[in-house]
């Protein structure tokens, strides 16, 4: 568990305010998603496990050391719209999957769904592709939005608050640190 100094510990003027999940607390989670979803597919689905980068990868990196099954692993990385662009609708993939997504069981691994814009606009994208099957799994859920997919496997329903750590960021900093804490 973190210190107390290293709670307050201010990075650019921002203050780590409390930890909302310990490690051991987010290690117990994570094993029960992995027997879950161990059970959820056969060996012979050809799992596909797809982390949305970069929030996800220490989340994806602990959950398919806990998944008993054959699989691989693979990676995207959506554009997002800043402040101010107005989308018009389209995504580009900035790192595409290099992985054939035909006839598999992809499930794809997200930090955490707030909006659900990014899924909104990735899953089309995927689904074009064919794959047997696509389903979420998320580390976070927040907010009570109208979202057109909803995540199969979610690890906590969170608090409305900033949450950064185990891969969440706040402008790049603290993606590093072991639980997840507001800000
Ligand atoms: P959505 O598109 O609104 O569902 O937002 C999803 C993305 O917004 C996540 O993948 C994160 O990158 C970011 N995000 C949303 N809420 C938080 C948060 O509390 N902390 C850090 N990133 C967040
Ligand atoms: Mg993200």
């Amino acid at each position: 568990m973190p210190t107390a100094s290293e709670i307050q510990a201010k990075r650019g003027g921002r203050e780590l305010s409390r930890v909302v999940y310990g490690p051991e607390e987010i290690r117990r989670r994570v094993a029960e998603l992995g027997r879950e979803i161990t059970e959820a597919y056969a060996p012979e689905d050809d799992l596909l496990v797809l982390g949305v980068l970069k929030g996800s990868f220490i989340f994806l990196a602990d959950l398919v050391r806990v998944i008993d099954l054959p699989l691989q692993v693979d990676f995207l990385v959506a554009s997002s719209y800043g402040a101010g662009t107005v989308s018009r609708g389209e995504v580009r993939l900035l790192y595409d999957p290099e992985a054939d997504l035909e006839g598999r069981a992809v499930l794809l691994i997200e930090d955490i769904v707030d909006s659900g814009t990014t899924l909104d606009r990735v899953i089309p994208l995927l689904e074009e592709r064919g794959p047997a099957s696509l389903e979420i799994c998320a580390l976070l859920h927040k907010g009570k939005a109208e979202r057109v997919r909803e995540p199969r496997w979610v690890g906590f329903e969170a608090p409305d608050a900033f949450l950064v750590g185990y891969g969440l960021d706040h402008a790049e900093d603290f993606r590093h640190l072991p639980y997840i804490a507001s800000l």
